[in-house]
């Protein structure tokens, strides 16, 4: 069954500690945590302390993308606040397979994000080294942005590639998912659905998770 991680990117983060019980309560599987620092992607959210400050309210692992630049030298920092995966972008190191790699040595499970014009081949040499591929089917920086439907050839085309090696790799994908497109990007092969704006701006959260969990 699909997996679904709210983004709390759309939550209310002046009680964001409710907002995220309400959706572990509705069914969410994993909680999506978007880190931006204004330089790799024009927005910037929060850090390591609000992290490490939601860790005992809830038992979801926390699912933190990265999109800042020089990740290598803030990702410990993350490890530390309660990551459970940290996914970085391909776009915003030179030296992707030392990163997932440390990631992988600190046990924590390392996932790489790719930006809708990054190709696949980008991450064909560390496909041994990682998690989850983050398909990113919006450019970064803001919730509420519109799917691209081009990036649903890039799921079934990386679904091929995991399939024909046997890989366990899951591939999550991120940007205007909702109840109406989910069932083609589960289609396309994803895991994992990344929801921001679905769920938080809607008034029955519980509802659309489980719709989204429904759309096989
Ligand atoms: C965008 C973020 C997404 C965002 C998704 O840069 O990575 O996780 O919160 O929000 P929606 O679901 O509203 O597109
Ligand atoms: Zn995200």
């Amino acid at each position: 069954m699909v997996k679904v991680a709210p983004s709390i990117l759309s939550a209310d983060f002046s009680c964001l500690a409710e907002e995220v019980k309400r959706v572990e309560q509705g069914g969410a599987d994993l909680l999506h945590i978007d880190v931006m620092d204004g330089h790799f992607v024009p927005n910037i959210t929060l850090g390591p302390p609000v992290i490490s400050c939601l860790k005992g309210k809830t038992s979801l692992p926390f699912d933190v993308h990265l999109m800042i630049d020089n990740p290598e030298k803030y990702v410990d920092e993350f490890i530390e606040a309660g990551a459970d995966i940290v996914t970085v972008h391909v776009e915003s190191t030179v030296h992707l397979h030392r990163l997932v790699t440390h990631i992988k040595d600190k046990g924590i499970k390392p996932g790489v994000a790719l930006n809708p014009s990054t190709p696949l081949d980008t991450i064909k040499y560390i496909l041994d080294d990682i998690y989850l591929v983050l398909i990113m089917s919006v450019n970064p920086g803001f919730g509420g942005q519109k799917f691209i439907p081009r990036m649903l050839h890039k799921i079934s085309e990386l679904r091929a590639i995991l399939s024909q090696s046997n890989s366990e790799i899951l591939i999550e994908v991120d940007g205007g998912i909702n109840e109406n497109n989910a069932s083609k990007i589960i289609d396309a092969g994803a895991d994992i659905l990344v929801a921001g704006s679905a769920i938080y701006n809607s008034s029955n959260p519980e509802k659309v998770i489980k719709k989204l969990k429904e759309c096989i």
